[in-house]
């Protein structure tokens, strides 16, 4: 076992706790005032070495001092789980109004546990334990009767800290929480940077990266998904951080609802960085004897530059994140009929699209929307989910059947979350949806979310759902949400516990999921929310991959898998090969680069018609052969980002053995006259040689490391070869090398 979790306290005055493993150290202490002081994040040092970390009291003139303590000002102390209105002013971990109606406490140390592995979070998803310690510290405040468990797990093989609070009302009086963070990190001093993923539909997880600010900068979430307007992931690192070096945090968030990531640059230049819930219209009343358990938020840090970081995110998504099943699984190569038919779906079509995925080499058929009863377009039907007797006279288990036959996996779309106001499911339960009493709900695709914080709802779609999957048809689920919450209350919930709704929605839905997947382990489920909309570490606890984007065409594509891969391995995004011109942006791409940008996500396919396919149906066939041959190389490979320009990308993936190493190059606008490119591969054996499939070159691992691959030619006067791309614009190539 690498992780230690190491208490100075029994030994020696100074009381520091010492969570590590080789490569990361988390240092804090007990000051003697019994609040918990952030020491140290990022490189190990020995829990047994003497700290250079001197008291910080200093006599500063006008500012405040923390009650009796000469010169402690809170403002310039680094804290574990600060609170507000004790001589800090920045934003604090937690605020609690208290029965007596004001919201000052002083949390101190009372006592620590050290656990092996790490306690699963109740009705919450979070990473898995195993080869692992956990450090719970029990604080309180005598005067509240409030008592605050801090948990922190450190992993043998993952330079992550995992961290989450509980919070216990122990007095006799209600106490009202409004802000509850899973974790604080409060930095040293310094000039840093901070990257985070913003967007929008269609074009989520486009990369930002600025300096911060001094004051606040807050990405968040309030519209009840975690969203496509900000990612709940931020990274922190040196100004002159690169892909490959420098020093960077990582904090991402373990939840799907709503969030807020604050960055503050306060008065004495430290860093806070708080995660957790977004404490904007979020209350919750806890009464005498409740807890309340934020979720987990998790850490990171890597010497090694933003690549380095994403190396530790893709390791332990894919081993303690992602649903063990399906962990390290080759993704089944799929045509899904969303682009190819839309609502215009039937029997006689799903069989001609199962047909065409057969010949193609594809290996399951997916039905995306239409399926149910009623469903021609999309202003009806969410919620009544029995199959279209119309369009499947047999019911959808049978065609699902009839597809199997054919040697192909079945899979089916579901949006269990939403119904429409012309429905059977509204018109029987008005009351079943997320709404106010006596206000119109704004509609978002002419649909509103139902209240799954209601049992009875969670009841009526899990028997829905449970009823088609138990037919054993079924291989895959898309589970898909399409807007995001407005009018945001319950009837379901008192007056006073309104603002609790969307909270108890997501313990609803994860309550539902764990009872999905609990039941039907052997169903691959695809998380989706018009793309990328609610792609977080919540929803990939149940779900082992995710709908990347609604932009399936390969150059709108390009940011945004660049973007997600920060914190994203290829193993849980899913793409596929769109007709052309893209319906989303009219581009027309080439079959080779439309493939070839696909290719760096795990799942793979192809939302093509009959027509479609028979047009292309040689080159189709050749992709479909290589996505199959690749996907064991793809799911649990490594991925690193090589160039991202607006001109130009390249990604790496390296087989996981490394013996194969893919190279994709994408270039965007053509021009003339362009100058000679290098790119300089990473995480070679730069001892071995590496042949170039599909030429008689060979390099030496050292001189694709330090001099780099030259780069095919980008000329339209150019002869047909192969060193030259494709004339025009969005073009690319995939090299593979295979070290020999
Ligand atoms: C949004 C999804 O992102 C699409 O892929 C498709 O499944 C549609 N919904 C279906 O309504």
């Amino acid at each position: 076992m690498t992780a230690q979790i190491h208490y100075s306290g029994d030994s020696s005055d100074a009381r520091v706790f010492s969570l590590s493993n080789t490569s990361i150290s988390y240092l804090f202490r007990v000051s003697p005032e019994g609040l918990l002081e952030h020491m140290h994040f990022g490189e190990r040092i020995e829990p047994s070495t003497t700290y250079p970390s001197r008291a910080r009291r200093l006599h500063r003139g006008c500012v405040l001092e923390f009650q009796d303590s000469k010169y402690y000002n809170l403002s310039d102390v680094p804290q574990e789980y600060p609170v507000f209105g004790t001589s800090d002013n920045r934003l604090p971990a937690v605020h609690i109004i208290n029965g007596d109606g004001n919201s000052t406490q002083v949390f101190r140390y009372q006592g620590h546990e050290i656990v092996n592995d790490k306690p699963g979070l109740a009705g919450l998803p979070s990473a898995r334990g195993g080869q692992s310690l956990s450090l719970l510290v029990r604080l309180y405040d005598e005067i509240a009767e409030i008592s605050i468990e801090l948990c922190y797990t450190v992993y043998d093989q993952h330079d992550v800290i995992a961290r989450s609070a509980k919070i216990i009302n122990q007095g006799a009086r209600r106490a009202t929480i409004s802000r509850a963070m899973s974790s604080c990190l409060d930095l040293p001093a310094a000039d840093y940077d901070l990257l985070h993923l913003k967007g929008s539909w269609a074009r989520e997880m486009n990369q930002d990266r600025m300096a911060v600010p001094k004051g606040r900068f807050t990405i968040e979430s309030s519209t009840g998904t975690s969203g496509n307007v900000h990612n709940p992931f931020v990274a922190i690192m040196d100004q002159n951080a690169t892909e490959q070096s420098g020093r960077v945090f990582g904090t991402a968030f373990v939840y799907s609802g709503n969030f807020a990531i604050s960055v503050e640059q306060g008065e004495f230049d430290s860093v806070r960085v708080t995660t957790g819930i977004n404490p904007f219209n979020f209350q919750w009343q806890l009464d005498p004897g409740e807890s309340f358990t934020t979720p987990e938020s998790l850490q990171v840090f890597s010497p090694s530059g933003l690549n380095g970081m994403s190396q530790i995110w893709h390791q332990f998504i894919k081993h303690k994140v992602s649903p063990e099943q399906f962990q390290g699984r080759a993704r089944p190569t799929y045509l899904n009929s969303w682009e190819a038919a839309y609502f215009d779906i039937n029997e006689d079509r799903v069989l001609e699209l199962a047909d065409r995925t057969k010949s193609l080499g594809l290996e399951m058929l997916v039905v995306d929307d239409g399926w149910f009863e009623g469903r021609n377009d999309d202003t009806t039907s969410l919620g009544d989910w029995y199959s279209d007797s119309r369009k499947f006279p047999n019911g959808i288990e049978s065609v699902a059947a009839k597809v199997k036959q054919k040697g192909l996996k079945f899979g089916l779309w579901y949006e269990p979350e939403m119904v429409n106001p012309n429905s059977q499911l509204y018109r029987d339960h008005p009351d079943w949806i997320i709404g106010v009493p006596k206000r119109v709900s704004s509609k978002g695709r002419n649909q509103i979310t139902l209240d799954l914080s209601r049992h009875d709802v969670q009841d009526y779609l899990f028997e829905r759902l449970d009823s088609v999957l138990s037919s054993g048809h079924i291989d895959y689920v898309k589970w898909d949400m399409n807007r995001t919450m407005s009018e945001i209350g319950s009837f379901a919930l008192p007056t006073d516990r309104q603002l609790e709704t969307p909270h108890r929605y997501m313990l609803g839905l994860y309550k539902l999921l764990d009872k999905i997947v609990t039941k039907h382990p052997n169903v691959l489920f695809e998380n989706c929310a018009s793309g990328g909309n609610r792609m977080d570490l919540g929803m990939l606890r149940y779900m082992s991959q995710t709908w990347t984007s609604d932009m399936s065409e390969p150059i709108g594509r390009l940011p945004i898998v660049n973007g997600a891969s920060y914190l994203f391995p290829p193993s849980i995004m899913a793409s596929y090969i769109c007709p052309v011109p893209s319906h989303l942006n009219g581009r027309q791409v080439s079959l080779k680069s439309r493939a070839e940008v696909g290719f760096f996500c795990a799942a793979r396919g192809m939302s093509l018609n009959a027509e479609d396919v028979d047009k292309d149906f040689d080159g189709l066939k050749h992709y479909a052969q290589l996505y199959k041959e690749t996907a064991d190389d793809v799911v649990n490979g490594q991925f690193f980002r090589v160039k991202y320009s607006d001109n130009e990308v390249v990604w790496q993936l390296n087989s996981s053995d490394g013996s194969t190493v893919y190279l994709g190059y994408f270039h965007i606008l053509s021009a003339a006259n362009l100058p000679f490119r290098k790119v300089r591969l990473v995480n070679l054996d730069t001892n071995a040689q590496y042949q170039l499939q599909g030429s008689d070159l060979a390099f030496g691992g050292d001189a694709l490391t330090h001099m780099g691959l030259d780069m095919p030619y980008v000329c339209a006067m150019q002869p047909d070869e192969d060193d030259y791309l494709a004339k025009g614009d969005f073009s690319s190539r995939l090299f593979v090398l295979k070290r020999t």
